[in-house]
């Protein structure tokens, strides 16, 4: 029993993330469900193979480990977790350790700690991002438990993680599901992420009337300033892109139904139960769920008439779109960060924000040069809303024109923009001291006696002469 850890799971994620581990240095042992699985994965290893154990049965697994035992479950989200601990449990010392990597759902990891601290072993909750290419080269990594079982490991999982000038993208997070949380909350702001470049292709497409290599090559040029990041480098490749088989560009073969594994859809669900404003991101996830729904949009647009209309010459630069983009990115970070900091309290976590930002900054799908702005701004002060910290609120300044000139313009002209379109509201709704709930509040004691405040007077209770 030699091995520094473990990992169940050789799919793709846990098959890179295992060749990560031995690269970095470390003895690990390895097991898959499937046998066959785990002898072609360690005879693919090549020159890592002698870091790897491969084990045939869990048993196996747990003696090839030595004590107190770390092991990595890489398998999908939900029961098979569940499963898997309970298929462990009988082999597994008190203080041998549990981490799962996957993208568990937060409250199934909550639940998973408490029964943990009931009848062991111990249990870290970590969510892992990246991707493929993050999981063998160096993911993002937010773990969440106890701080005990992650300073055990983090020699290990610092190893492994992205490295920024440096510093490992890879931070605890607080106990429980905490990890967990703020991997779905990245996941959250992925999807915003990637639907607001949606966006702002589909302008270009149809509004402006260019081809997918052109979006491509807007795309990586915003690739060289303020948008710098992961997401738009790929959606610039994406669309440059020609299918081998037709020569068409990809993007114009490929049907617009998207995905969705449920992560995004959870940070939504969880943000309506902590009342965490999140509009970017709720449009986000609305776009995908209206994405699935084709024959519908087919049928709407045979009733209605086709929907885009191309705008007029000049009406929108690719500059006027990339402005908008900084807008709109600014305004649905802030967002994601209100969403953990209102987490806090319910939750009975302190996540840490800056380092949040900083574990960001590299290995994970949303990485970007603005993270690490991110993280300065918000170190300067942890409770400060991110568009109010002065380095967002000049961009903001300078670009928040933009972001109403793209919405308008694409409204006018039938072009759907529901993210840029929330992140513009929400701009609106944080800059009027005096909104329009005055009218709610009328409504509400109106119909059902339930009080309001005055401007006028302190006191909760008042109530109007409404005529009935
Ligand atoms: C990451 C990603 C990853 C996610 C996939 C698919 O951080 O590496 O978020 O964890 O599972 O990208 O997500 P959807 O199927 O929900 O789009």
């Amino acid at each position: 029993s030699h091995a520094q850890i473990g990992l169940i799971g050789l799919g793709t994620m846990g098959g890179m993330l295992a060749l990560n581990i031995a690269e970095k240095g470390f003895d690990i042992a390895v097991f898959n469900r499937t046998t066959k699985v785990t002898r072609s994965f360690h005879e693919t290893a090549g020159a890592l193979a002698p870091k790897i154990t491969p084990c045939e049965s869990l048993e196996a697994l747990v003696q090839a480990i030595a004590k107190p035992r770390a092991i990595i479950l890489m398998v999908p989200a939900g029961e098979p977790v569940d499963e898997q601990i309970a298929a462990l449990r009988p082999y597994l010392d008190a203080d041998d350790l549990i981490i799962d990597a996957g993208n568990a759902n937060f409250h199934d990891t909550e639940r998973r700690a408490a029964e943990a601290e009931k009848q062991g072993p111990r249990f870290l909750g970590s969510g892992v991002s990246g991707g493929e290419e993050g999981a063998r080269h160096g993911p993002a990594i937010m773990g969440g438990g106890a701080r005990s079982d992650w300073d055990r490991v983090a020699p290990i999982l610092n190893a492994i993680a992205a490295q920024f000038e440096g510093t490992p993208c890879a931070g605890f997070m607080g106990k429980g599901g905490s990890g967990h949380f703020v991997k779905a909350v990245h996941n959250g702001i992925e999807y915003a992420d990637m639907q607001m470049i949606a966006e702002t292709y589909g302008v270009m497409r149809d509004g402006m009337k260019l081809g997918a290599t052109e979006c491509g090559e807007i795309f990586a040029k915003w690739d060289e300033g303020v948008l710098k990041s992961y997401l738009i480098e790929i959606s610039g490749k994406v669309a440059r892109t020609a299918d081998p088989e037709t020569g068409a560009p990809m993007l114009d073969i490929i049907l617009d139904r998207a995905g969705q594994k449920g992560t995004g859809r959870w940070t939504a669900i969880e943000a309506q139960h902590l009342a965490a404003p999140i509009p970017v991101i709720e449009a986000a996830v609305m776009a995908r769920n209206l994405s699935s729904r084709l024959e519908a949009r087919a049928e709407g647009e045979d009733l209605f008439g086709t929907g885009p209309e191309a705008l007029p010459d000049g009406a929108l630069s690719a500059e006027d779109l990339e402005h908008a983009m900084i807008a709109g990115k600014i305004l649905c970070y802030a967002q994601g960060f209100e969403l953990l900091r209102a987490a806090n309290a319910p939750f009975d976590w302190a996540l840490p924000l800056p380092e949040i930002a900083l574990v960001w900054r590299d290995g994970c799908i949303i990485r970007s040069a603005m993270l690490d702005d991110m993280a300065s701004a918000l170190s300067d002060a942890p409770d400060r809303n991110l568009m109010f910290a002065p380095f967002f609120a000049d961009l903001l300044k300078a670009h928040h024109g933009a972001l109403r000139k793209v919405v308008s313009t694409a409204v006018a002209h039938g072009l759907a923009v529901p993210a840029l379109s929330m992140a513009l509201s929400y701009f609106d709704t944080m800059r009027t001291a005096r909104g329009t709930a005055n009218m709610i509040q009328g409504q509400r004691d109106f119909f059902g006696a339930h009080g309001f405040e005055r401007t006028d007077r302190e006191g909760k209770d008042f109530h109007g002469p409404w005529a009935m």
